[in-house]
């Protein structure tokens, strides 16, 4: 065992942090892919959880200790902030009150759907600066049923809305009056702006995913820790790349089992 102030062997920590087992880990540090501050580390490194940055293939890694991650599935009439001047129920009061977490990003009162809450300052910044446009899939039942193809295409090359033309976004129509909607702009209320823009209001709309992470087993209020591989998928995600790894949760994760990421 190590004492506090030798620090902790870095396989241990990646392993604990959802990079793999400790033998892929040391893969890792050996093939020069890890770096501690921003330095290549070497095998038998020791590092200190609380105040050296790790990062593999140049993404971060969070080792902080204590660092909890939810994925919480909002029904509507929950409204997205930590406290409610109008009294209505929160996000945060659907998840343990300790350690305080923060809603990574926000939906609208009526939206519901797949919602992250974290106490990670980090990654929640690096998921919602508009830079790295970590991916967001919504399915919007709209008004006025089936989309012409032009509609459509509007909603795919961008749509003029008053603060300014839309990004290119992925719209499909699963079902007349249906449509499936992946964006990467977290504009306030984006999607139900664009769909009224095009003459589909939006009658009910629930996010199905965020950046690589789905959970159609995650009922309505309902939330759980995601797993440490889920985090790493997130901090991958919100570095530029944006795997879609397909239904389920935690699907296609190597290497990593379902534990939490709470303290140990
Ligand atoms: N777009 C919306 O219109 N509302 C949300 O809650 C999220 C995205």
């Amino acid at each position: 065992m190590s004492s506090a102030d030798e620090g902790v062997r870095l396989q241990k920590l990646l392993a604990r942090a959802g990079l793999g087992s400790r033998r892929v880990s040391e893969g890792l540090i050996a093939g020069g892919r890890v770096t501690v501050n921003g330095q290549p580390a070497g095998l038998g490194r020791r590092v200190h959880p609380d105040s050296d940055r790790v990062a593999v293939d140049g993404v971060p890694v969070s080792v902080r200790p204590g660092l909890v991650h939810y994925l919480l599935n909002k029904p509507a009439g929950v409204v997205t902030t930590a406290s409610d001047p109008e009294g209505r129920p929160t996000v945060v009061d659907l998840v343990p009150a300790e350690p305080r977490v923060h809603p990574v990003g926000r939906l609208d009162a009526d939206t519901e759907g797949l919602l992250l809450l974290t106490n990670d300052g980090e990654l929640t910044h690096r998921l919602t600066h508009p830079r790295f446009g970590v991916e967001k899939e919504y399915l919007a039942h709209v008004d006025g049923g089936t989309l012409r193809p032009a509609e459509l295409r509007r909603l795919r090359e961008g749509v003029a809305l008053d603060d300014g033309i839309t990004a290119p976004a992925r719209v499909a129509q699963p079902q007349p009056g249906m449509l499936r909607i992946t964006i990467h702009e977290g504009r306030n209320r984006q999607v139900r702006r664009m769909c009224s823009a095009v003459g589909h209001p939006v009658l009910r709309l629930v996010r199905v995913r965020v950046g690589p992470l789905r959970d159609p087993t995650l009922a309505p209020g309902r939330w759980r820790p995601l797993t440490t591989a889920e985090v790493r998928r997130l901090e991958v995600a919100a570095a530029g790349a944006d795997p879609d790894p397909g239904p389920g949760p935690a699907a296609g994760t190597a290497g990593a089992g379902r534990s939490p990421t709470s303290p140990e």
